[in-house]
């Protein structure tokens, strides 16, 4: 006792009576504090006013059994995950040439290997528990797993293809995902580069209409609840980056619109909107781990009129997400960052298809995004009107490297008086290692969320109070994963990486009434 801290691995249970324990479900009084800033048009002098709104959160606390769709399951990121799951179930151990004994783990993972505050015990000690028991979850081995893919080739040969596994590890996984082949993939050439079509060895008919492409896949997840009993299915693109779609009113601006386009055969649907639209219209999230704008407008719309939660875009998991943290850091100490100029240079499967320009587009533009609202939220070193930080990506296909992602970055700021500040950082590590726990998250919150309501106002819904309503379907709390993320129809974007990951906490403590939020 007497500081320091520990985890507490035994569960968690809240003693109050703003909290109550129901058969299937757990109610909680929450009172948020916030502050309303007026600001004066002339003087500019700003009025706070701080405020407080009371909310009745109601979580489900029933774990649905649920399956996982990843669109891309054969990738370096799809077998990575599986790999990782099937090692865990069947305790396998392998040996690298540094460890003899490797055990299956799930470290990068937020729900699996973060802890959460919960408070100080009496000797004064700080108590944390893992983020996992804040609230009923389901567990990674639970997932039931499958998806699709352009390729052929099962479990076990993906893996061997994607290089990201120890060999010995992929041996013994062998015969436990040498059964795990992906539902044939919607392809349609005009939205990858041409450097994937000698992959594409596993495909709906070209022939087939955009309809009947939605349809498959609709039935594809439906045969996928069946074979597996699943009752709940999170679908999750990680194939590869496409091009972006035409956006355009009456073509995919609503999603009445976005339905007609379909049915008419409309060349610019894209297959990861195809897959997006069955998704949705099959009541299972969506989740885009990829920059191209698959969630057009019409899909938004689908997706709120539908009730379903979707997530997007494009999974922040190295440079981009080290990149939010250490501007957010730079800037926050007061320092002007001036330049970013970062180099990426690895060799797997994606960034050989990102070699292709147009390709690349949507993946420049989302890299080079990943600090606005930062540099917006400090007037004084950067005022309206005056330049934002140079900010360079560069990439590089090098194949002797594989998924070993390498990331060089400089930063050069102006500090007191004008002083340059340099910091240069060299990362490496396994692309997909940084990828796969992301898509384990976002598959057990989606499960997790889309079991959560509330209602505002200080009378409960029993006491005659407003009805429970779900979180609203553009599920911005996970922005902590995705490099633009998508947010409610006019809500400001947060790309700052701790206040992105205090929304995911503070959301869950609020759930089970722990005062104070972080952040
Ligand atoms: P990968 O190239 O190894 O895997 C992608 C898979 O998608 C391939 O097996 C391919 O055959 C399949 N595919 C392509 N088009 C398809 C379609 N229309 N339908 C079904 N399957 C299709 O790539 P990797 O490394 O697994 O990355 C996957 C995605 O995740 C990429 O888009 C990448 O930009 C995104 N991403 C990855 C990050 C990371 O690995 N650290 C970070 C951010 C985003």
């Amino acid at each position: 006792g007497g500081g320091g801290g520990y985890t507490a691995l035994g569960g968690l249970h809240v003693d109050s009576p703003d909290v109550a324990y129901g058969g299937d479900h757990i109610t909680a009084r929450y009172e948020y504090r916030s502050t309303a800033a007026a600001v004066d048009a002339e003087t500019g002098r700003v009025t706070a006013t701080p405020r407080s709104t009371v909310y009745h959160f109601r979580t489900g606390t029933r774990v649905r059994r649920t399956g996982l769709l990843q669109v891309g399951w054969g990738g370096a990121n799809g077998s990575t995950l599986t790999g990782a799951i099937v090692a865990s179930r069947s305790n396998l151990t392998w040996a690298s040439r540094s460890q003899a004994d490797h055990k299956p783990n799930y470290k990068g993972s937020l729900t699996q290997a973060a802890t959460v505050r919960v408070g100080l015990d009496a000797d004064g000690a700080a108590v944390t528990v893992p983020l996992r028991d804040v609230l009923p979850m389901g567990t990674p081995e639970a997932l039931a797993l499958g998806g699709w893919d352009i390729s052929g080739a099962s479990l076990a040969d993906a893996a061997d293809r994607a290089g990201v596994f120890e060999p010995d590890l992929r041996r013994q996984l062998r015969p436990l995902t040498d059964g795990m082949v992906p539902m044939r993939g919607a392809y349609d050439p005009a939205f990858i580069a041409d450097n994937q079509a000698p992959r594409a060895d596993h495909v709906m008919p070209a022939e087939w209409t955009k309809q009947q492409r939605l349809d498959a896949l609709r039935e594809d997840i439906v045969a996928f609840k069946a074979a597996n009993d699943v009752e709940f299915v999170v679908v999750v693109w990680t194939a590869n980056s496409e091009r972006y779609a035409e956006e355009r009113p009456g073509l995919n601006d609503t999603a009445d619109a976005l339905l007609a386009a379909i049915a008419r055969d409309e060349a610019e649907v894209s297959p990861s909107t195809l897959y997006a639209v069955a998704a949705i219209l099959e009541g299972c999230p969506f989740i885009n781990g990829s920059p191209q704008n698959t969630l057009v407008a019409g899909a938004v719309d689908l997706a709120i009129r539908s009730g379903v939660a979707v997530v997007g875009d494009d999974f922040k998991s190295g440079q981009t997400k080290m990149k939010s943290v250490l501007v957010d850091y730079l800037i926050g100490c007061g320092v002007k960052v001036k330049t970013m100029v970062t180099y990426n240079h690895l060799g797997n499967n994606d960034m050989y298809q990102l070699t292709d320009g147009v390709m690349w587009k949507p993946k420049s533009a989302a890299k080079s995004r990943v600090i606005d609202d930062i540099v917006d939220g400090n007037g004084l070193l950067y005022p309206p009107g005056t330049a934002r930080p140079d900010h360079v990506v560069v990439v590089k296909y090098v194949p002797f490297l594989g998924d070993s992602k390498r990331d060089v970055s400089e930063y050069t700021s102006e500090t007191f008086m004008d002083a340059h500040y340099t910091s240069v950082m060299h990362n490496t590590c396994l692309d997909s290692a940084l990828c796969a726990p992301l898509i384990l998250d976002l598959a057990l919150l989606a499960e997790l969320l889309t079991r959560i309501d509330f209602t505002v106002g200080n009378a409960a819904p029993d006491a005659d109070g407003a009805p429970y309503q779900p979180l609203h379907p553009v599920l911005s709390v996970l922005s902590f994963y995705m490099k633009i993320p998508r947010t409610p129809p006019g809500e400001p974007i947060v790309n700052s990486l701790a206040r992105q990951r205090a929304a995911v906490e503070n959301l869950l403590r609020a759930t089970m009434y722990i005062t104070e939020p972080i952040g």
